[in-house]
């Protein structure tokens, strides 16, 4: 009640408009805090280690299984779904302010260039109007409708935000906005986008796409460059009436990060790390146990959705993820939820088992280097790896030093991006800077000490070495 009354001060306070919350945003956000505060107080979040079980093949189905449809049945599937990308999320990460979408990654494309590409190619190729929506948040959505009015002649695009709210001072769970004059942005968060199911009823956009027809939503993260529309998968989901698919890629030991699929009291569920006591890290870690991990791209049912979302306010309760930040010197409580969670509200769930081509995430920029190579090839938006890099060697592992974090810098770094086709693993330390047309192939280490550089020239062939010390050529 306190909290209700400090949220109503925040809007009769508020002098400056986009400090003030909607109905809708004042009372998802008391209802999640209140979950928080009662789940506080119970023991622990861990799951009972012994009721959990590994997918069973009905679940969990190999892509490579899934029948192709012919044109026809395509053209149906497709004419009857949307697309949404989550851009709620900002560039910080890689050096970059705006939204991460409109990072140029590969010969002056943004990730929303080629999402706009393999949309447009489809469109043209099935002679349809494949819609697409993107969930922008309130730091991403004006520069967003600024960039996207290149693109309305060529796709059907639409925006909606979701919701803001505030930080809260971790100690005293006071807003951190009531002791600012004035509207201060980092007073505030999106909330994660588990918060896309609210926002998708909120700004009407469920209604609107079921009365268009459509029957499915496809939604993904915007720099998951992998998360193309796929005929497969969306024939299996007509064919079984699935109403909640999620795709999972096969774990490697790199792969830390992302829930992994499982049978919890004999209900399919997400197990994300946070939920397992110490004692069963180890098994959880277990990569030929828990054999995948979920990419979070999520095919919907729209009217599933709809019958879950009529339930009223809050019937898409997730799991709670308290996220601690330091914000203007103070430690900052906002509590996040992820879509994927919404797998326990949905009555025909599966899992398909994708391949790696289907992850490619862009998050720092060695997975820049990556697609910026001669390893990918990008047609109509489509991101496929290079036919003449050898399959056994799978994906190259590139360690890049602190030099390189920022998009700038290595960008500066790269006089034109390497020729990595067999290439293995690639360690650079220190100030490294790489001249035009280089090759690395096999094992290659490159470390220059703290006061010295290294210039790599131009045309060189660098296969399974170690390079130290300080050169110039
Ligand atoms: P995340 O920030 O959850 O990515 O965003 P991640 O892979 O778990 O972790 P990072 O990138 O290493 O931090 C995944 C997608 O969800 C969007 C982001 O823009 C991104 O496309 N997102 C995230 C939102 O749209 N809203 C949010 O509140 C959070």
């Amino acid at each position: 009640k306190a909290l209700l009354e400090e949220i109503r001060q925040i809007n009769e306070r508020a002098t400056d408009v986009r400090a003030r919350m909607s109905e809708a945003e004042q009372q998802g956000f008391v209802h999640l805090l209140g979950r928080y505060l009662e789940t506080r107080s119970s023991a622990s979040a861990a799951l009972d280690w012994d009721q959990i079980q590994p997918p069973s093949a009905e679940l969990l189905r190999p892509y490579a299984e899934l029948p192709e449809p012919n044109e026809t049945e395509a053209r149906a599937l497709l004419s009857r779904v949307a697309v949404l990308k989550l851009n709620g999320g900002l560039g910080t990460s890689m050096g970059c302010s705006g939204p991460k979408s409109v990072i140029e990654i590969r010969s002056g494309q943004t990730f929303l260039d080629i999402i706009v590409k393999q949309i447009e190619s489809i469109n043209k190729r099935y002679q349809i109007k494949v819609p697409l929506l993107l969930m922008n948040s309130f730091n991403t959505d004006a520069d967003t409708l600024k960039v996207i009015r290149k693109y309305e002649d060529l796709i059907p695009i639409r925006t909606f935000q979701q919701s803001r709210y505030p930080r809260l001072v971790r100690d005293t769970l006071r807003p951190l906005c009531l002791d600012s004059e004035v509207y201060d942005k980092e007073d505030w968060y999106p909330p994660g986008h588990g918060d896309m199911y609210d926002a998708l009823l909120q700004s009407g956009m469920l209604d609107r796409l079921l009365a268009e027809g459509k029957e499915w939503i496809f939604v993904s993260n915007s720099d998951n460059l992998g998360a193309s529309l796929d005929t497969r998968i969306l024939k299996a989901i007509a064919d079984h009436q699935v109403e909640f698919t999620i795709e999972m890629a096969t774990r490697t030991r790199s792969d830390r990060k992302g829930g992994t699929l499982i049978t919890y009291q004999g209900k399919p569920r997400l197990l994300e790390v946070a939920q397992v006591d110490k004692e069963h890290l180890g098994d959880f870690q277990n990569i030929s146990k828990f054999r995948v991990f979920n990419t979070n791209s999520l095919w919907i049912q729209l009217k599933a959705l709809k019958r879950i979302m009529d339930r009223g306010p809050g019937s898409m309760e997730l799991d709670i993820i308290p996220n601690t930040k330091t914000v203007k010197g103070e430690t900052v409580l906002q509590l996040e939820t992820a879509m994927g969670a919404a797998i326990t509200h949905f009555q025909r769930v599966m899992g398909i088992n994708v391949p790696r081509s289907r992850f490619l995430p862009v998050k720092t920029t060695s997975d820049l280097l990556l697609i910026q190579s001669n390893l990918y090839n990008i047609v109509s938006g489509y991101v496929s790896m290079n036919p003449e890099r050898p399959a056994e060697l799978g994906t190259p592992v590139i360690r890049l030093g602190p030099e390189f974090k920022k998009v700038s810098d290595f960008s500066s770094r790269f006089e034109s991006m390497p020729d990595i086709l067999e290439l293995e693993s690639l360690t650079v330390s220190g100030s490294v800077r790489f001249g035009k047309r280089c090759k690395l192939s096999g094992t290659v280490i490159i470390v220059a000490q703290p006061g010295a550089s290294i210039d790599i020239p131009a045309g060189s062939r660098l296969e399974n070495c170690v390079v130290t010390g300080n050169l110039h050529v």
